[in-house]
């Protein structure tokens, strides 16, 4: 039987890196896409022209407009990538994130069987490591219990569960894998290694003063996003359905990932100063770059995450050591130096023309 595979959140960093892993693979590959008069579809723009990628309108928070994509694609594996995925949003959407993320993982596994497919169709649930919130247990592994601290958190943890009960109650192939943090070149701009790579090159090139951030001290086991696609699509190799956790097993504070950034990026800082009064200054020029806001704190806050990835390195054959801290630094770092000279080098140009313009050198 051909494969086929179905991604909700197809437009996102997972959802884009994992459609080009399965395409490699020789699968067909089918995204769900919402209605936006926005492109939002930058990630996936360059596999549109490609003869086995095919996108689908539909929305998590819709039964009808799921099922009507599961039955015409009949596919053999899904992965419900799809959610409200920014912990702090939640508190500000808390039923929103409920509906997305909660139920709209019901809704999956309920299109799934209502199509005939609950005995051919495997399903992947991203899970997440804010499962484990207040942690309870430090590192944390696939016995660790959980303590949701946020509405985000509750709304997966629901998901987790409900998939855990199709897989019990109608013996469907239906897993969760409990990712931590996992970044990249395409990570969206608010999460919050991406801010601090984007505002170093923008500091570096003198085109940002400086960045402001919330709680530095808190602690996550950062991996890379390219490299945990696979580990998606080997859960679902498995010969049993069964969850785990994906994690580097290496932990760093905030602080840490900004020291490195901006060093990667030409500056050295030197963090002085306690809480609200902390302060990121340039070792060479004493210049204050990182100051610490109370906007970016959130109401409870998960700070000491730290996953352990034997089970997966054991069963699945994962290798959790690919890409080490340094290098995914210095792969964001690179991309948006890059990213913003591009920016600077067109903005050169449009003043360049404005001027011929105004001197009636070009008409
Ligand atoms: N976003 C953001 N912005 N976070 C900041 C900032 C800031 O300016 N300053 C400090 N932080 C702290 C947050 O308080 C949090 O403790 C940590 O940095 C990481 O925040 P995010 O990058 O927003 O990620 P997250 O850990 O809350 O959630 C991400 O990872 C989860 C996996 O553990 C998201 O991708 C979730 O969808 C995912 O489930």
């Amino acid at each position: 039987m051909a494969n086929i595979a179905l991604i909700t959140g197809v437009t996102g960093q997972d959802g884009s890196y994992l459609s080009e892993f399965l395409l490699d693979k020789g699968y067909d590959v089918h995204g769900i896409i919402r209605r936006s008069s926005v492109d939002y579809r930058e990630r996936i723009a360059h596999l549109e022209g490609h003869k086995n990628f095919h996108l689908h309108y539909g929305d998590l928070g819709d039964s009808m407009s799921i099922l009507q994509v599961v039955s015409k694609v009949r596919p053999t594996e899904i992965y419900n990538l799809a959610a409200q995925s920014h912990v702090q949003v939640s508190f500000d959407s808390p039923e929103f994130t409920a509906d997305v993320d909660a139920t709209g993982v019901l809704r999956v596994l309920e299109a799934v069987r209502l199509c005939g497919l609950a005995d051919t169709c495997k399903i992947y649930q991203a899970s997440t490591s804010e499962l484990y919130g207040k942690v309870e247990e430090v590192p944390q592994n696939e016995q660790t219990p959980f303590h949701p601290y946020s509405p985000y958190a509750v709304a997966k943890l629901y998901g987790f569960w409900i998939v855990k009960e199709y897989r019990e109650a109608y013996n469907m192939f239906c897993c969760s894998g409990i990712l931590f943090n996992h970044e990249s070149e395409r990570r969206g701009e608010t999460f919050v290694t991406r801010k601090i790579t984007l505002a170093a090159a923008r500091i570096a090139q003198g085109k940002q003063e400086k960045l402001y951030l919330g709680n530095l001290s808190s602690l996550r086991d950062w991996g890379y996003a390219k490299d945990y696609v696979e580990c998606m699509w080997l859960i679902l190799q498995n010969k049993k359905p069964e969850d785990f956790v994906i994690a580097t097993g290496v932990q760093h504070s905030v602080r840490e990932f900004c020291y490195y950034a901006f060093k990667h990026a030409g500056i050295e800082l030197e963090f002085q100063g306690e809480g609200l009064d902390e302060k990121g200054i340039d070792k060479a020029t004493g210049k204050v770059l990182v100051e610490v806001s109370p906007d970016f704190y959130r109401p409870t806050d998960v700070v000491n995450l730290w996953g352990d990835p034997s089970k997966a390195k054991r069963e699945l054959g994962w290798d959790p050591a690919k890409t080490s801290f340094e290098e995914l630094v210095k792969i964001m770092v690179d991309h948006d130096m890059a990213k913003v000279a591009v920016e600077r080098a067109s903005e050169g140009i449009r003043t360049n023309l404005a001027e011929y313009l105004e001197k009636g050198i070009v008409k």
